[in-house]
C-alpha cells in the first residue's frame, strides 16, 4: 500500500489549524465541501490583484485571464482524462446539468425515455424530471438494494429499453458511499443508443477518473468538493458538445466549448481551481517522484488516496457497528470496500441526525445531517420524514487519531441518549 506523507498534506490545508475551545476540529463534512490548500487561496489573490479582468479585452489583464481559462481547462482535461475543448465551466454542477438537460430535451419527443437512479443526488434527477412536465418525456427509476444501499443493476437493465435516450447515474453516492458500476450502466445504455450523464461531484475527491476509458457522454464535477473553490464542471464528448445547441445570448461566441459558458466565469475561482489540481498533481508526484507528466501524476495521486481513504473505512466502519445503538445504511463488507468512498450514512439511537450533529458538532467534530438532497434515496429508506441521516464524510486529509475521537464521542453519546 501506499502511505501517504499526511503531515505534508495537512500543512497545505490552513483551515485543519483551526481550534474550537483550544482543541483541533475535526474536518468530517467533505462530502458537503473540502477544505482548500493555502496554494489555492494564494492563486485566487492572486488572480484578483494582478489579472482581473474581463475576456477578449484588448489589454493585458484580459489578456491573461484568457491564459487563466486555457489553463483551467488544461488542467481538467488531464484531471479526467479528456481533451481540453470537451470542458467546459460554470456556476456549479445543478446549473450546468439544468443547463445542458433543457438543450438534451429540445432534441426529445413524448414517450422517450430517461432513466435516473434512486441513489442520486437530486441535481441528476429533477433536471431530467422537468423534461417529463415539459415534453412529455417518461422517466423510469432504478430501484435500490435497500440492505446495503446499491444500486440494483438487474432493474437498471430492465429500465433501459429501445426508447431510453439518456441515463443519469451518479458515479457514487454523497449520502452513503455507495460507487456504481457506471462502466456498465454506460455499456447496457449505449447498447440501445442511450446517451449516459454521470454526476461524479461526490467521487471526484475520492477516485482516479478516466472519462475516455469509462465512455461516458457526459460527466459533472464541482471543484469545492475537491479541494478547489465553488467552480463547476462539465465533460461532454466532443462530438455532442459541438451537435447540441446551446441556450446563449446572440453575441456570445457560437463554438464549443464557450458556447456552454453563459456569462462572466468565476475567473479567480479558476484559478484557485488550477491551484487545486496543482497540488494533487504534486500530492501524486511525492509518491512516484519519477513521474513528470501531470496527468500521470493525478493517477498515482488519486490511485494513493483511493487506497488510504480505503484504510480509513476499514477502521472506521466495523468500529462505527460496534457502537450500541448505531445502524449503517450502505456497504459495511471490507471486502466490498472498493465499492464505496469512506463517506457513512448513519442513525443511532435516542438521537436524531440533527441532535447527534449537533452534539458532534459542539465537541468540534463537524459532520452533516439531513438527506444531503438524495431525496430518492431518504425517501426510500424511511428516513426523510424523521430527520435523515447523520453523514460522517472522510478526505484524505482526515485521520485515524480524528476518526478514534469521533467513535469515543459517539460512545459516550450512546449511553447518555437524550430521547427514548
Ligand atoms: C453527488 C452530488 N451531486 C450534485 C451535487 C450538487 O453540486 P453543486 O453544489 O455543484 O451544484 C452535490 C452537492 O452536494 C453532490 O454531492
Amino acid at each position: 500500500m501506499t502511505i501517504l506523507n499526511l503531515g505534508w498534506i495537512r500543512a497545505q490545508f490552513p483551515a485543519l489549524r483551526q481550534e474550537m475551545n483550544g482543541q483541533p476540529i475535526a474536518f468530517l463534512d467533505g462530502p458537503g465541501g473540502t477544505q482548500v490548500p493555502q496554494r489555492v487561496v494564494d492563486a485566487i489573490a492572486h488572480h484578483l490583484i494582478t489579472s482581473n479582468a474581463n475576456l477578449h479585452g484588448a489589454f493585458s489583464t484580459s489578456a491573461n485571464t484568457e491564459i487563466l481559462v486555457e489553463q483551467a481547462r488544461a488542467s481538467v482535461a488531464d484531471f479526467l482524462g479528456c481533451d481540453h475543448d470537451e470542458v467546459v465551466f460554470g456556476a456549479n454542477m445543478t446549473t450546468l446539468t439544468f443547463a445542458i438537460s433543457r438543450s438534451i430535451g429540445r432534441e426529445l419527443q413524448a414517450g422517450d425515455e430517461i432513466v435516473v437512479t434512486s441513489l442520486d443526488h437530486d441535481a441528476n434527477v429533477s433536471p431530467w424530471m422537468a423534461l417529463a412536465e415539459e415534453r412529455g418525456v417518461v422517466i423510469r427509476t432504478v430501484k435500490l438494494h435497500k440492505e446495503d444501499c446499491t444500486l440494483d443493476m438487474v432493474d437498471l437493465a430492465h429500465q433501459i429499453t429501445e426508447r431510453t435516450k439518456l441515463v443519469a447515474i451518479g458515479y457514487a453516492s454523497n449520502a452513503v458511499g455507495t460507487i456504481n458500476n457506471v462502466a456498465q450502466a454506460v455499456r447496457l445504455a449505449h447498447a440501445v443508443g442511450a446517451l449516459v450523464f454521470v454526476d461524479a461531484v461526490h467521487y471526484a475527491p475520492h477516485g482516479l477518473m478516466n472519462v475516455r476509458s469509462l465512455d461516458c457522454d457526459f460527466l459533472v464535477c464541482s471543484a469545492y468538493k475537491f479541494f478547489g473553490p465553488h467552480v463547476g464542471i462539465l465533460y461532454g464528448k466532443r462530438e455532442h458538445l459541438t451537435h447540441f445547441r446551446p441556450y446563449k445570448p446572440r453575441p456570445a461566441p457560437n463554438e464549443s466549448p464557450f458556447c456552454w459558458e453563459t456569462g462572466t466565469q468565476n475567473f479567480e475561482g479558476l484559478a484557485g481551481l488550477v491551484a487545486s489540481i496543482n497540488y494533487l498533481t504534486e500530492l501524486g508526484q511525492q509518491t512516484a517522484p519519477a513521474v513528470t507528466n501531470r496527468r500521470n501524476a493525478l493517477m498515482t495521486a488519486m490511485v494513493s488516496i483511493q487506497e488510504y481513504e480505503r484504510s480509513l473505512s476499514e477502521y472506521m466502519i466495523p468500529h462505527l457497528l460496534n457502537i450500541p445503538g448505531v445502524t449503517l445504511y450502505g456497504i459495511s463488507d471490507p471486502a466490498r470496500f472498493t465499492w464505496r468512498t469512506p463517506t457513512v450514512g448513519i442513525r443511532m439511537m435516542g438521537y436524531t441526525p440533527l441532535e447527534l450533529a449537533k452534539a458532534l458538532g459542539d465537541r468540534g467534530i463537524f459532520t452533516w445531517n439531513g438527506n444531503f438532497y438524495a431525496l430518492n434515496l431518504t425517501q426510500q429508506l424511511g428516513l426523510e420524514s424523521s430527520g435523515g441521516l447523520l453523514r460522517i464524510g472522510c478526505t484524505h486529509y482526515n485521520t485515524i487519531s480524528e476518526i478514534q475521537w469521533m467513535l469515543q464521542v459517539l460512545h459516550e453519546l450512546a449511553v447518555h441518549p437524550v430521547a427514548a
